[in-house]
């Protein structure tokens, strides 16, 4: 039996890979979430909770969600090795795998609108790595992100399919607001982590997720719904022409499982299609699945960040022998079938 940790367990890439690592019965799974973003288990586990320890709820004896702001939960397991077990009466020798994606992230409007907010997860990851280099979990997973790369490789006049050499500590651009810094600093941990500290840990810089099971709240399945209720005309920030690499998540965890098991000095990959597609593009293949053709309306005055933000996925295809597996039109007939059946 193998004990996991995730924390922020219960947002769009967290309950994904709460689901995956729990549907093997070899694997006891502790997620933790202050659902200030996230979404109670009771909405999308598909599980009885089966008993209730102060804020512990159990669902089964290998599935257990903690409702806490990680960096209590942090601070009490530093402290106290043994904290879960008298807490909760979990008892653990050693994590194996700790996935940390609890952090304040946001759209494009929280990165630009209140960016010091934002800056509240250099706090989550110092404590985060601090209890990591005491308490030595077998395997570390840090979720980077494509904002951590210098935004003047992704402008209008010079923008370029990024590689991992991009962002290199000794010669350094300027990350995306205070959410591409905060990301870099903990790349920085991580690498510090596994150098000094002898810990597995591997970094992710995944670029634009999506899924079946992201909320309305989410630009894809917005998109993709606004589509289905044949919009017209159809309302974009900005001209539309900026584009990301969007990844399904699905590949983002097989990448993401597969990089542990072959990287362990905190070294950080790429994670996308390595293809740009722009909002008007996106718009085209929605409108397309809906069977009409809309006028486009240009919101100027909206947030759209960079230009051109993509990767160049040769470091991960050659070293790790990957390649996403679900095309732009497939994973966005996921979404479209998800969130507009019953339009
Ligand atoms: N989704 C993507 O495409 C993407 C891309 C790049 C990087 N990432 C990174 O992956 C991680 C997860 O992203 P996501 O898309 O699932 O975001 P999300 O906002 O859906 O999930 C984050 C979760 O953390 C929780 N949380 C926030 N602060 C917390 C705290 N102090 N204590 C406990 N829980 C807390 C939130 O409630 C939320 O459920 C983040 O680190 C993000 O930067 C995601």
């Amino acid at each position: 039996m193998k004990t996991h940790l995730i924390s922020g367990g219960c947002g769009f890439v967290g309950r994904n890979m709460v689901q995956r690592l729990s549907s093997d019965p070899n694997n006891r799974v502790i997620f933790v979430d202050d659902l200030s973003v996230g979404t109670h288990p009771s909405t999308w586990l598909n599980k009885e909770q089966t008993k209730k320890v102060k804020d512990c709820e159990f669902y089964g004896d290998n599935l257990i969600f903690l409702e806490r702001d990680f960096r209590f939960l942090l601070q009490h397991m530093t402290a106290d090795e043994n904290y879960l077990s008298k807490e909760y009466g979990i008892e653990i020798d050693q994590f194996d795998d700790v996935f940390h994606f609890a952090a304040i992230v946001g759209g494009r409007a929280k990165i630009d609108g209140d960016p010091m907010m934002v800056a509240l997860d250099l706090s989550i990851d110092a404590e985060f790595f601090y209890w990591v280099t005491r308490r030595k979990p077998k395997r570390v997973l840090y979720p980077s992100s494509s904002a951590a790369y210098p935004v003047d490789l992704q402008s209008e006049s010079h923008a370029i399919a990024l590689s991992e050499s991009d962002i290199d500590f000794k010669k350094m651009g300027e990350p995306d607001m205070t959410y591409g810094w905060s990301k870099l600093t903990g790349e920085y941990l991580a690498m510090i982590t596994a150098k000094h500290y002898d810990v597995s840990v591997t970094c992710i810089r995944p670029f634009s997720g999506y899924g079946e099971d992201q909320d309305l709240t989410y630009p894809i399945p917005a998109i993709a719904r606004r589509a289905a209720n044949k919009e017209n005309p159809f309302e974009v920030w900005g001209s539309g022409k900026q584009g990301r690499d969007f990844v399904h998540i699905d590949d983002v965890l097989d990448c993401t499982l597969l990089a542990m098991d072959k990287i362990s000095d905190g070294t950080a990959i790429n994670i996308g299609q390595g293809q740009l597609t722009s909002f008007l593009e996106i718009i085209d293949i929605f409108t397309d699945f809906a069977g009409y053709k809309p006028e486009i309306k240009p919101l100027l005055d909206k947030p759209v960040g960079v230009y051109s933000r993509y990767c160049n996925m040769d470091w991960v295809k050659e070293n790790l022998g990957w390649e996403p597996k679900i095309s732009i039109r497939e994973g966005m007939r996921r979404v479209y079938e998800k969130h507009c059946s019953q339009v």
